[in-house]
């Protein structure tokens, strides 16, 4: 295992993979399920034999083009593509419109579940009223086509409505993850230059309305200037401080709009939204995606890899709005293919832990796509819980944004999928848009813990330090080796960023930041990131953004963030931290300090980024360039005995923190 892991200074090799090599569970689709699946095999050498006109092929069969497209892939100007770049389309028209004039409006799209109950299901009728009567009040609004809206709301439908209404009038959308400070929202506003701010008042979290608005108002403080207006939905009903002439009320503007309104057609190549990621330095990156490429690659994804049958399945997405999870497998794949989905406001414990199976058993839900770390959750909490639930309408499970242990794969099948269910582990990122590799469920002998296979349509290979294939039973990294339609065009604002990150570790390849593993039948194995991200229950964290947070408050002199090994959120932030004498912090208690950085995280970047835990030390490991060895913190951090510490410019470091930890605090 080790001579294969990739050997960069962070590399990752994350607990328990040792056994995934044992692996040698198969799950081939029953033969009545292959029988009536969307995707067959052969779809592999369609695709292979000739890949833009596969695609063109998908753009044409799942899409409503009111310009067609005659070209496809450009890669003269690689690493920026084009995809099918003289063709218009609208996505909202794709998502809503087209469904109702072919006979489908009553067809509900959203179950919306509140966390307290309450319930709602909008039809694909009345879906297009909404995202009409909001776009003709976004334009009322000063936005028109090309404006950025900063999207900041609770998962409630007019969350949806907002994107799509965007989508509709070609304002790209930026959703900011309700879970992020005033801070980081404010960041991503400047970035993007949003003129209008769509939020709500709160919105209900573990039992109790949790504000939203009040971080919209301090954002706006530390100076937005590009910011017009700020629409707030009314969803808790909680007091809100008001700025007359900038706040407007969605019931004020949006529910007295015109429900008739014309898509406005656009190029293919049109920003559809950005959305801001961690990576490997303390500013997050807004990666951008168009119209035609990726909605071609959201629809056919979610068609495939989930089996859709649009008129019979229920499909429910446990992820947020706020992560690309729920940009293309809440809005855009799903409601482009016209399926009645799920969409739940809260947590999975409230008002107890059988709540989600509750949802699926009221639903009658067919489709399961929920993440690694929801699923350890419920393995912890106890199989009697979703015992006393009737499951018996999943068919299709999927799981993503973490390598799936075999343990939880299994469970997941067993528990949730009463052992009959395919299960379909997907790789992908927020920048390559959609899902990349996964079994698919109706061919493909799933194997617990791996991702397996590039879908039809695309090229991925795990290579060596010098850019090589590794052979069958080899590890490295995993490169993307051909472009696809959903790719990211860029970072917004950044092309330079852009070929840095991706292109230049590999020329020519995409480099996606995971480590990864080829088995002896060539099957890949995702091994997590190799880069200084981390993942904490599938969202995708920065060492650097954590330890800028850190180092900006008065106390600390300096601080290494690492990710440790956490047996349900996968990975957890520890941070080391060095006070500064003299600065307050030096003369207080172990847990003082630490309950005061941990809140001055949650305040510069969110809650969600919280460490674990914060140890305070005299002296962090460098090596003699002064790069912070954060393999052996992280040693420490795991309570593993500390690996080669040869390269330290000072080897006694690492018992001096030996010693400080084990000194009581
Ligand atoms: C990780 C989420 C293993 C990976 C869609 C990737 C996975 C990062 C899987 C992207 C999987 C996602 N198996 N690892 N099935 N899915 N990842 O941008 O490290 O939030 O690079 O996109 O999550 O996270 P992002």
């Amino acid at each position: 295992m080790t001579d294969t892991t990739p050997a960069t200074e962070s590399s990752e090799k994350p607990a328990g993979l040792e056994n995934l090599l044992s692996e040698d569970r198969r799950f081939p689709p029953s033969p009545e399920f292959a029988a009536q699946a969307n995707a067959h095999g052969d779809l592999y050498a369609w695709a292979a034999a000739d890949r833009p006109s596969f695609w063109a092929d998908q753009a044409r069969e799942l899409l409503t083009w009111s310009t067609p497209f005659t070209q496809t892939l450009d890669w003269s100007k690689a690493p920026f593509a084009t995809w099918f770049a003289d063709g218009k389309l609208n996505a909202a028209y794709n998502a809503v419109d087209r469904h109702v004039e072919e006979g489908r409006g009553d067809r509900v799209a959203l179950h919306f579940e509140g966390e307290g109950g309450d319930s709602r299901s909008l039809t694909y009728a009345d879906l297009q009223r909404e995202v009409s009567k909001a776009a003709n009040a976004f334009t009322a609004l000063g936005v028109g086509t090309g404006d950025r809206v900063a999207i900041y709301m609770p998962l409630v439908p007019e969350a949806v409505v907002t994107m799509l209404a965007c989508a509709r009038i070609g304002a790209p959308h930026s959703v900011v993850f309700g879970g992020f400070s005033a801070e980081a929202l404010a960041s991503r506003i400047v970035d993007a230059e949003a003129k209008l701010v769509v939020t709500a008042d709160g919105g209900y979290r573990r039992g109790a309305p949790s504000a939203l608005k009040p971080a919209v108002d301090e954002a706006l403080e530390k100076g937005t200037p590009s910011v017009e207006h700020v629409l707030v939905v009314r969803r808790t009903e909680q007091d809100v401080a008001w700025t007359e002439g900038r706040d407007v009320w969605w019931h004020d503007v949006v529910d007295s709009a015109s429900d008739q309104h014309t898509p406005v057609e656009l190029d293919a190549e049109h920003p559809l939204f950005i959305l801001y990621t961690s990576g490997t330095t303390g500013k997050p990156k807004g990666i951008f995606h168009t119209t035609g490429g990726y909605l071609t690659q959201a629809a056919y994804t979610h068609r495939n890899v989930f089996d859709l049958k649009a008129e019979s399945d229920v499909y429910w997405c446990t992820a947020d709005i706020g992560w690309i999870t729920g940009h293309t497998y809440v809005v855009y794949g799903p409601l482009v293919n016209g399926a009645t989905q799920v969409i739940y406001e809260g947590t999975p414990d409230t008002p107890h832990r059988g709540r989600w199976w509750e949802i699926v058993q009221k639903y009658q839900v067919s489709i399961l796509y929920t993440a690694p770390t929801a699923i350890r959750t419920c393995m912890k909490w106890g199989e009697e819980i979703p015992a006393q639930f009737d499951l018996s309408s999943l068919r299709v499970l999927g799981s993503v944004g973490e390598p799936i242990n075999p343990e939880a794969w299994m469970w997941y099948r067993r528990v949730i999928g009463g052992d009959r269910t395919p299960v379909v582990d997907t790789w992908w990122q927020t920048e390559t848009g959609a899902i990349m590799i996964s079994p698919l469920p109706g061919v493909t002998a799933a194997k617990p813990g791996s991702a397996q296979v590039p879908l039809p349509g695309i090229a991925a290979d795990v290579v060596d330090d010098e850019a090589h294939p590794v052979p069958d039973g080899g590890g490295g990294y995993l490169v993307l080796t051909e472009p696809w339609p959903s790719m990211l065009r860029g970072i917004w604002g950044d092309p330079e960023r852009y070929k840095d990150t991706y292109w230049s570790r590999f020329p020519g390849l995409y480099f996606a930041g995971d480590g990864a593993k080829k088995d002896d039948d060539g099957d890949i194995w995702l091994l997590g990131r190799v880069d200084d991200v981390m993942n904490v229950s599938g969202h995708r964290l920065s060492t650097t953004e954590i330890e800028s947070a850190l180092v900006s408050h008065p106390w600390v002199a300096e601080a290494a963030v690492v990710g440790a090994t956490d047996e349900t959120t996968g990975q957890a932030v520890v941070a080391f931290v060095i006070l500064r004498g003299g600065a307050g912090g030096a003369d207080k208690s172990g847990d003082e300090v630490q309950t005061e950085l941990r809140n001055h995280v949650a305040k510069e970047i969110g809650p969600i980024a919280k460490p674990r835990q914060i140890l305070v030390v005299q002296e962090l490991p460098k090596t003699r360039s002064g790069k912070i060895m954060r393999r052996l913190l992280r040693d420490v951090a795991e309570h593993r005995q500390v690996g080669d510490a040869t390269t330290l410019a000072d080897s006694s470091v690492m018992d001096l923190i030996a010693q400080g930890l084990s000194k009581p605090a």
